[in-house]
């Protein structure tokens, strides 16, 4: 399993304002705020932790991986669902408040090498990261389909979101797009297509292990970021943990993750 205990080093405590905090879909935000490069350059897979209020409740900060960073304004950005006192918070969150921050953090996803095929899947609050490796890929020139898969229609973000940046579309019940899941969706892509491709992607569990047995299946690489309940957020607590094959048995998902080779973990 490839460590990276370098992940960490470049992290900062800091404080920053709010640009704009829009809803995208129900329950589902766009979240922008200012930074500085010389805070270490937002990546995608990387993510940061967001203490939502200076009260004791919620005492945890809450991670959430950057959609996105633009160089030019300084502005870096984070899709996010409303699903709990965190962050019903951090919706009521306006232009010009500001978000204490602790990033960026853990090691993101490898950039493959030149030319390779590069299939994205990402599907609830792993959307996100999925898009901004997406547009970063695209923009290096890689050929990229970029799968991403959503309940119903009102699920789906605005146009605007994607910006340009080419996605299928996929529902539970069929009402835009693929009817199916993004693994159905996978399953339909030619072998001549997929040849050689790594597979990255970012969402729910059972997404995850269907792409990661989906790659299995036709010979391919498979990358996976990990969502598990934080504590801590920086490797001390141990309170991330999933099971790989490698001993000691465990990887903490702040630290050694959250990005994965899908073979390296164990999947229950
Ligand atoms: C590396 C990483 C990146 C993440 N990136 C994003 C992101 O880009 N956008 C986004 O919306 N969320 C993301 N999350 C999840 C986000 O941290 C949680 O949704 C948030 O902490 C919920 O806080 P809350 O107080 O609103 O809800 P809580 O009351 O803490 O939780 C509400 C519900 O969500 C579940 N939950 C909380 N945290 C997690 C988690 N980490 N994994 C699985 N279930 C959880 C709880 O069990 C509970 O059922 C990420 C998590 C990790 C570990
Ligand atoms: S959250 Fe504490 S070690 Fe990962």
């Amino acid at each position: 399993m490839r460590r990276n205990d370098k992940s960490n080093k470049s992290m900062k405590h800091l404080t920053t304002s709010i640009k704009n905090n829009n809803p995208i879909a129900p329950d589902f935000y766009e979240l922008a705020f200012s930074w500085d490069p010389g805070n270490g350059i937002p990546t995608p897979g990387r993510f940061l932790t967001i203490r939502v209020s200076e009260s004791a409740v919620p005492l945890l900060r809450r991670p959430f991986a950057f959609s996105g960073y633009d160089p030019t304004t300084q502005t870096a950005t984070v899709i996010y669902q409303r699903r709990g006192p965190a962050t019903d918070m951090l919706a009521a969150k306006t232009a010009r408040d500001t978000l204490d921050i602790v990033g960026p953090l853990g090691n993101g996803f490898p950039v493959p090498s030149a030319g390779t095929p590069c299939l994205l899947v990402g599907g609830g609050v792993g959307l996100g990261p999925v898009l901004f490796l997406a547009r970063d890929l695209e923009s290096k020139g890689f050929p990229v389909t970029f799968v991403a898969g959503f309940r119903t229609r009102a699920m789906v973000p605005s146009p605007a979101t994607f910006n340009g940046t080419h996605v299928a579309v996929c529902t539970d019940d069929g009402t835009a797009g693929f009817a199916g899941t993004t693994v159905d969706y996978l399953e339909t892509l030619s072998t001549e297509t997929t040849k050689g491709a790594v597979v990255f992607c970012c969402g729910p569990t059972p997404m995850l292990k269907g792409c990661h047995e989906y790659a299995q299946r036709r010979g391919l690489r498979c990358r996976v970021s990990m969502e598990q309940v934080m504590a801590c957020g920086v490797g001390a607590c141990m309170g991330c943990v999933v099971k790989v094959k490698q001993k000691p048995g465990y990887a903490r998902v702040c630290k050694e993750g959250p990005v994965f080779e899908s073979g390296d973990l164990l999947w229950e």
